[in-house]
């Protein structure tokens, strides 16, 4: 895979069914640890995940080719997790996953949502800097959305209000 050029101003765009294989790819090409979940994810547990209630998701694009890939899920009425960010690892570094996050929060604060939430594997806990970055802070409570077999995720949480 060569290195990404990527337009000025880019925004990612949601992500439709026909962006499933492709998605999926992203997170399997993101380089996460095997231990975590996240390497077990099916193309079906995914369009699950995408396509459920509420849930959703965003891709962003290099020509055709998608280069990064967000989800999102309602957990309660005031608080949209994210999960399933990635960046191919040709495309980091060009604020990508940053305005992958941003068009969440957009879409959170859009519908009504107060805060966002996400999980951080114990198999992952190089990114929490990235996070912090972006304003997340850590959080005690449970993840609603926590695989059984894992160990308890790093809870991270952004207010948006
Ligand atoms: C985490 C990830 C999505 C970041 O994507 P990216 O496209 O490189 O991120 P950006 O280019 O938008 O970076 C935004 C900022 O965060 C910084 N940053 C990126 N990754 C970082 C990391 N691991 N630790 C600390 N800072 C980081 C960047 O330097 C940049 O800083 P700047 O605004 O001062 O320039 C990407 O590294 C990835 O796919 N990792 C593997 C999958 C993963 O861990 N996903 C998270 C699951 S919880």
């Amino acid at each position: 895979m060569s290195a990404v050029t990527l337009p000025t101003g880019y925004t990612p765009r949601p992500v439709t069914p026909a962006d499933l294989s492709a998605f999926h790819a992203v997170m399997m090409a993101a380089g996460m640890d095997p231990r975590s979940s996240w390497s077990r994810v099916t193309p079906a547990d995914l369009a699950a995940s995408l396509f459920g209630p509420g849930a959703g998701g965003f891709v962003a694009l290099a020509g055709e080719e998608v280069v990064g890939v967000v989800g999102y899920r309602p957990d309660g009425p005031r608080t949209l997790t994210l999960n399933k960010l990635a960046t191919v690892p040709t495309a980091r570094g060009l604020g990508l996953g940053a305005a992958l996050v941003a068009a969440v929060e957009a879409h959170a604060r859009a519908q009504g949502y107060g805060r966002v939430l996400l999980a951080v594997s114990r198999y992952n806990l190089d990114v929490l800097p990235f996070y912090a970055h972006l304003g997340y802070v850590r959080s005690d409570e449970p993840y609603a959305h926590a695989h059984p077999a894992s160990p308890p995720p790093a809870v991270l949480v952004k207010d948006l209000t």
